[in-house]
């Protein structure tokens, strides 16, 4: 099964590029950039790793975030992610990153935007890797900053396909961002939200009815809500699941007790994704084998999260054909 899942094609749809930042390169920026980190080598980075619930790893994370200060610094960070994705024959990655995080600390958004791009250009020519950039607002910070941001960002909407929702989820509803999100919708982004992760199934609700998104990041408390489920199976909305996530957050107990494959059998379309994978141990294969031995998947469930994963994309329709195919 293991090496079913790493030759099956597959796209990555709920990836924080900051969260791909390894200890290894952690340690290298801050040396570089003469940040203080509290960490001397990478044992002590990976002791840090132990979190409580999303607040005590997001503390951590842009802790570890702050080491990035250069273009080259999120081009390079960029493309190791996407060196990865190769390994893993990920063949289209639609990667978020969180531009008040850096421009908060004087980092130009420019500089952040043109980083990454560079590597995703690079990856698209070089290792044949598709991939579109999402923008995502902190909703720990207010609506008037999450607009200051998409105004920042009109000069580079090029680079950026669409606008996303993350950070603390617990009172900091979607309704918070109702505005910013009609703007972003006004400038052409597409909009997807995280909801569902430690919020409860309103806070889904209202992603799809306030913020008017076309995919939920997370959503694994809408089994909470009958009709909710009931929508989404009709509609279609995908999902974007991240089990070594939630198991490192505490969202599940254990990975036996997590919902995916009940989503999957119930006919909504769910998709696998690795979230923050240096953080939480593993990307996207080592999150489908982690479910699939918890939970038992068969080769076809794993190959319909895998088609999932397409069909829950942005790509063209042509173009998911073009996946699918293979
Ligand atoms: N930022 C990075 N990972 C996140 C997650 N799982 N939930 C909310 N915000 C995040
Ligand atoms: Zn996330």
């Amino acid at each position: 099964m293991k090496d079913f899942i790493q030759k099956l094609p597959k796209a990555e749809l709920h990836l924080h590029i900051e969260g791909t930042l390894e200890p290894k390169m952690m340690l290298e920026l801050a040396k570089k950039n003469s940040i203080n980190i509290p960490y001397k080598n990478i044992e002590d980075v990976k002791k840090a790793y132990d979190f409580t619930s999303l607040q005590s790893f997001l503390d951590i994370y842009y802790a570890g975030a702050s080491v990035l200060i250069t273009k080259e610094d999120f081009y390079d960070l960029t493309w190791a992610y996407l060196l990865k994705c190769k390994e893993q024959n990920i063949l289209h990655v639609e990667i978020f990153f969180d531009p008040q995080t850096h421009t908060n600390r004087g980092i130009a958004f420019g500089d952040v935007v043109e980083g990454i791009s560079e590597a995703l250009n690079k990856a698209d020519d070089k290792l044949g890797i598709t991939s579109f950039l999402i923008m995502s607002f902190l909703r720990h910070l207010s609506e008037d900053e999450a607009i200051d941001t998409l105004k920042l960002s009109l000069p580079y909407k090029y680079f950026i396909k669409g606008v996303g929702l993350d950070s603390s989820e617990l009172g900091n509803p979607p309704s918070k961002f109702k505005k910013v999100f009609q703007m972003a919708k006004n400038a052409g982004y597409r909009c997807v939200a995280h909801a569902g992760e430690e919020g409860d199934a309103s806070y889904i609700k209202e992603a799809l009815d306030i913020l008017h998104v076309s995919r939920i990041d997370h959503g694994i408390r809408c089994e909470e809500d009958e009709e909710l489920m009931k929508r989404l199976k009709k509609e279609q909305i995908p999902l974007t699941v991240c089990p070594l996530s939630n198991l490192k957050l505490k969202v599940v107990k254990t990975m036996k007790e997590h919902n995916i494959k009940r989503l999957l059998r119930y006919g909504l379309l769910v998709t696998v994704n690795s979230d923050d994978p240096a953080y939480f141990g593993g990307y996207l294969n080592e999150n489908y084998e982690a479910i699939v031995d918890a939970l038992k998947l068969s080769k076809e469930d794993v190959k319909t999260l895998a088609i999932n994963s397409f069909k829950a994309s942005f790509l063209s329709d042509s173009k998911k054909l073009f996946y699918l195919k293979k």
